[in-house]
């Protein structure tokens, strides 16, 4: 017997997911795997996320080559180097409680004849693996998030290579920063997890960095741009995330409408804080947003990587019957945990260990003793 495995990229892109599909694929399909194991496998790639789950109707040819796509070996040689989900992502919520579809997500799931179904996604599109789950269904998944912030595992596919396009573009507004003399402020991603602000501004060495996790004062901020100046030193850089907060204001949101998760549109903390820091310091100012750029272009080596390696134990998982999982990497070992346990709670950034509230920027010591730390 052929075992049909289907698979599904969901939520937000980013570098690493086709590498994961074309490793879920290899693995599957591999013929010396498939001698040693005594068991076939086949691997459809559903389209959209969950909403290829819901929309495909497997008894409609035509539906069927809208929301499906068979892999194979060929199908999926060059996917590796390719950013973004060949197979295409959406936001689309099963279990939505305005419009659940989680039944038809099932039936169609069992129309599709499958045996298993890995889901690459972050803690939406994993919540709702873990309620299939609930529901009896064999899903297991492989994280990822260029936010980072998913519970129980120390990588999360599009990280590294967000990490990368931040610390290339800071380097190229460095440059014209310091010919006008300006302050430019750096709005990257991070919904509640301040990683890719604080880990994007430390390896592009950003001047302040600031964190969702830490509630900022624009005074205080200046402060710290004005002490640089009177150093010496001709511009500056402030990388925000698009979380971060104002000390007694709420988050700054670019539309009310919100998605199948409940989630709104962030964004617009830079140009407010730009405008700020120029009125309080008198600095040129400029703001850029780097906004879906951090999703885009080729996937790093370690996104390739980690997309290989979590490819490949997601169909052990499979072999092995241990579903409701998702696969992880910890202390340098991939493993895997449960699907409970990842969305459980968010993986943000422990402010006492890694970031300084005096200046605003990552820690300068790592090993020493509290009171050594010149806090
Ligand atoms: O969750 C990942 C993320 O990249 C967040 O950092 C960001 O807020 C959000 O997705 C943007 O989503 P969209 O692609 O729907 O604009």
């Amino acid at each position: 017997m052929t075992l049909k495995i289907g698979v599904l990229t969901g939520g937000g892109d980013c570098a690493g997911l086709n590498s994961a599909v074309k490793w879920v694929t290899k693995t599957a399909t591999d013929p010396l795997l498939t001698d040693h194991r005594g068991e076939a496998m086949e691997v459809i790639g559903i389209r959209e996320g969950w909403k290829g789950l819901v929309e495909v109707d497997p008894e409609d040819p035509a539906s069927l080559a809208r929301w499906t796509m068979p892999l194979d070996e060929l199908v999926v040689r060059t996917w590796d180097r390719q950013g973004g989900t060949v197979l295409g992502s959406s936001r689309t919520n099963p279990f939505n409680p305005r419009n659940d579809q989680s039944e038809k997500c099932i039936a169609n799931i069992e129309g599709l004849g499958l045996h298993a179904l890995v889901a690459i996604g972050g803690e939406d599109t994993l919540s709702v693996a873990a309620g299939l789950h609930r529901l009896g269904q064999r899903v297991v998944g492989i994280p990822k998030t260029i936010d980072r912030d998913l519970n129980g595992t120390d990588y999360t596919l599009g990280y590294d290579s967000a990490l990368n396009v931040i610390t290339e573009e800071v380097d190229r507004l460095r440059t014209t920063a310091g010919s006008h003399s300006r302050l430019f402020v750096v709005e990257v991603m991070g919904r509640h997890a301040g990683w890719l602000a604080l880990e994007g501004g430390e390896a592009s060495g950003a001047h302040v960095i600031l964190i969702p996790e830490h509630d900022f004062e624009v005074a205080k901020v200046a402060e710290l741009l004005e002490r640089r100046r009177r150093a010496g030193v001709r511009y500056d850089i402030v990388v925000v995330s698009e979380g971060a907060r104002v000390k007694g204001q709420g988050e700054f949101v670019l539309s009310d409408k919100e998605d199948g998760f409940g989630h709104k549109v962030l964004g617009g903390i830079g140009e407010y804080l730009a405008k700020e820091l120029e009125k309080q310091t008198s600095y040129e100012t400029r703001h850029v947003v780097l906004s879906h750029v951090q999703r885009g272009g080729q996937p790093s080596a370690r996104d390739r990587l980690m997309g290989r390696h979590y490819g490949i134990a997601a169909v052990d998982l499979i072999l092995e019957e241990d579903f409701g999982r998702m696969v992880a990497l910890r202390n340098g070992q991939i493993t895997s945990i449960s699907l409970k346990q990842a969305i459980e709670k968010l993986y943000v950034v422990d402010v006492d260990q890694y970031y300084d509230t005096i200046r605003y920027n990552g820690r300068r010591s790592s090993m020493l003793p509290w009171s050594a730390r010149g806090e």
